[in-house]
């Protein structure tokens, strides 16, 4: 059994905090911030570029990689880390759309991200020819997968809602009509354990500073199948997915399998936080995980239910269909996640009407939730969200 005590243990959460953001932005792993202090100091100080050998700068987006692949149910030397996720979806949109080229359409749903959709359409744009996004609601993707479907482009779990698609479905009935997935696994990585190989997935992508905790700004990771690694060209073909990086050559030729998917020089001290921050993830069984993630989202929806009778709730109750996150509605949603944020309880705000909450086991218990439960009734009952200045939106949300 994993003991969550202990894995609460090793983050730094200032004290009286309770803290359901972790599905946007993860908390400080202790052993980070020393780990960070020792690569600037110790590495970049006093190794200067020699690191890039000595220190391993070099090898961090593979072996990194590879420890996001155990957590991710993919196999080994199929991920690698760098670049922020939106470029990452851009770059296994393109291979997957070169990979099936009699066909035009990215299939997509309304509950995507809107980042993934953007950068879809700008891909579409560059490469002309025809190719379109086509959008529809997340419920009537698997019966508009047909085969003009070049690629399905999805995230499993809804940013707003928390509702989680059926992977292993999805790319089952996109295979069988001669389409390729990508899956964004922004909201599932960290969250519950994920089958990526055994469900097929053809590309997969995903970021590491939410429930992987690597720190604000944290690079992304991208999957490709074994099969399609040495086949998937990469768009943006950059200096460090060349085979040979450092012999200058003046064209491209693509490096070994997942390495290709390489761009630029990796974030070392990011990619260093988030070393540390995995550590964590050592002593954690990912069944374990779901498990209490599922008990404590529907403690959080029985609390909210019987106290909060105007909030309503937007994450299916189907355990199989939620993520590690909890959404409500309320027209004054975002007022009211000021009142509680200046309560000590963080969660956030996504337009238009939706407060959402991530419980994650590793450093949440029954405990915080019973007392944001209680904090969130008090502030419904007694309207404390309608002072002004919680009507004040900030740059971010
Ligand atoms: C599902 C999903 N996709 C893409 C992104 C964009 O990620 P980035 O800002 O790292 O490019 C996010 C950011 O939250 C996201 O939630």
């Amino acid at each position: 059994m994993t003991d969550f005590a202990a894995t609460r243990a090793m983050f730094d959460l200032p004290a009286g905090v309770i803290y359901l953001d972790g599905n946007s932005l993860g908390p400080l792993p202790r052993a980070a911030a020393a780990r960070v202090a020792q690569a600037v100091s110790d590495e970049w100080g006093k190794l200067l570029i020699t690191g890039w050998n000595k220190a391993g700068w070099m090898d961090q987006p593979s072996r990194i990689g590879d420890r996001i692949a155990r957590l991710i149910g993919a196999e080994p030397g199929t991920v690698v880390m760098g670049d922020t996720l939106s470029i990452k979806v851009y770059q296994a949109l393109a291979s997957a759309l070169e990979m099936n080229p009699a066909r035009r359409v990215i299939l997509s749903d309304t509950g995507n991200f809107p980042s993934d959709l953007y950068m879809a359409e700008g891909l579409c744009r560059t490469l002309g020819n025809g190719y379109e996004l086509k959008c529809v609601d997340p419920e009537q993707v698997a019966g508009a997968i047909d085969a003009s479907v070049a690629v399905l482009l999805i995230t499993e779990v809804d940013y707003r809602t928390g509702r989680r698609h059926d992977m292993a479905d999805l790319t089952m009935r996109a295979h069988a009509a001669g389409a390729l997935t990508v899956w964004d696994l922004a909201h599932s990585a960290g969250a519950f354990p994920l089958t990526v190989a055994q469900d097929g997935a053809d590309f997969a992508v995903g970021c590491s500073y939410k429930y992987l905790n690597s720190g604000p700004g944290g690079p992304a990771f991208i999957y490709v199948a074994p099969r399609h690694a040495d086949v998937a060209r990469p768009a943006l073909s950059g200096w460090l997915g060349h085979a040979a990086p450092f012999a200058f050559d003046t064209s491209y030729r693509p490096g070994a399998g997942i390495e290709r998917m390489r761009v630029g020089t990796p974030p070392v001290l990011q990619l260093a936080a988030l070393e540390a921050a995995l550590d964590v993830w050592d002593a954690v069984d990912l069944n374990d995980l779901r498990t209490a993630s599922l008990a404590l989202s529907d403690r959080l929806i029985a609390g909210v239910e019987s106290a909060c009778p105007t909030l309503t709730l937007a994450t299916p109750r189907d355990h199989a269909q939620r993520g590690s996150q909890v959404s409500f509605r309320h027209p004054q949603g975002y007022a009211i996640m000021q009142a509680l944020i200046a309560r000590g309880v963080i969660g956030d705000f996504r337009a238009p009407d939706i407060l959402r909450f991530g419980l994650t086991p590793l450093y949440i218990g029954a405990q915080e939730i019973d007392a944001a439960v209680a904090i969130l009734a008090e502030v419904m009952s007694r309207d404390l969200w309608q002072t002004p200045e919680y009507q004040v939106r900030g740059r971010v949300t």
